[in-house]
């Protein structure tokens, strides 16, 4: 049977997101469906921002960051009046589904969408990685990725002038992303908001190093550990050693999507519409040990994902 689906993309972009708005449009197409999109996200929905989505809607767009149907953070979605508008403005259109790609905060208006009887399909996609019940979410990979490269272009001024740089990573309170940057970067420190930390320790390893051969070292901060600027101020205090801070900031959250992150983001939405085809609603895809699946949409927004420590067995 034919049905009514429509796509939003609230909250923080990210990279691949249109990728996954690409395979969600063409498939559903494909299967007979309708496929519309909403526009700036729950604020678009509440202002009643809905289009429909055609096969050329999306050509030409695998390869762009960002999101092609425009976000915003929707104070008012949040609200009873705000809730009710957007629920009206899905009625209207007869609206059947609603897939929402996106993170924590998306899929908790989402699940309020979901009890109000739209039935919901979420998508995780978030530089931050940090949605319950999925190993990965769609853009994790392509933020690694620049922050990465940006910090080795940063290691080669830190080594020529013989100093300590501080390098802030996005991730809001969670440190998945910064983890994983310290590990591919090769961070001398990486400092979580999950794992607690000896600022005086750290200032004792840096004094020893520079009294060896090492000269320079590139500490990764994720942003939710607190003042990078007094942090900084603190280092250069203890070890005498001059001080460089770089925040990475939103350059993260843009950019041409990495193959795995198209890949992910173009297998979930394989999936989302296989499970609308069965009828199956409020669930979200998620990726556990390379496999898509699908878990309750309440229990990922009531669940909370830890940090494993992925340094544990590493010794270099
Ligand atoms: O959730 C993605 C993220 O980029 C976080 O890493 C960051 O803390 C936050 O969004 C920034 O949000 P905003 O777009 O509202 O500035």
């Amino acid at each position: 049977m034919s049905k009514r689906i429509a796509i939003i993309t609230p909250g923080g972009d990210a990279p691949g997101v249109n990728a996954c708005i690409r395979v969600l449009v063409r498939k559903g197409i494909a299967q007979g469906f309708e496929m519309l999109g909403v526009y700036h996200g729950y604020q678009g929905l509440i202002n009643g921002e809905i289009s429909r989505l055609h096969h050329n809607s999306v050509s030409g767009i695998i390869h762009r960051g960002g999101t092609i149907l425009k976000s915003t953070r929707s104070q008012e979605i949040t609200t009873h009046t705000g809730l009710r508008r957007a629920v009206a403005g899905l009625r209207k259109h007869a609206i059947d589904y609603l897939v929402v790609i996106g993170g924590d905060g998306s899929f908790r208006a989402g699940l309020k969408i979901a009890q109000a009887g739209i039935p919901i399909i979420g998508i995780p996609a978030s530089i931050d990685n940090d949605v319950f019940g999925t190993d990965e979410t769609i853009g994790f990979d392509t933020a690694i990725n620049t922050a990465v490269e940006a910090i080795d272009k940063i290691r080669d001024t830190a080594t020529s002038f013989d100093r300590i740089f501080l390098v802030e990573v996005m991730g809001r309170e969670h440190g998945f992303l910064a983890q994983a940057v310290g590990l591919a970067s090769g961070a001398d420190f990486t400092i979580l908001p999950e794992k607690p930390y000896n600022l005086r320790r750290i200032c004792a390893e840096l004094i020893k190093d520079k009294a060896g051969t090492k000269t320079s070292e590139i500490i990764v901060v994720a942003e939710g550990t607190g003042s990078i600027m007094d942090m900084a101020r603190k280092i250069e205090v203890q070890t005498k050693v001059p001080v460089r801070v770089s925040v990475l900031g939103y350059i993260q959250r843009g950019g041409t999507p990495s193959a795995r992150s198209r890949i992910l983001a173009s297998l979930f939405a394989n999936y989302a519409i296989d499970l609308i085809r069965h009828n199956i609603r409020n669930r979200v895809i998620v990726l556990r040990k390379c496999s898509v699946q699908n878990i309750p949409l309440e229990r990922v927004v009531h669940g909370k994902k830890k940090l494993s420590d992925l340094t544990k067995n590493l010794s270099l």
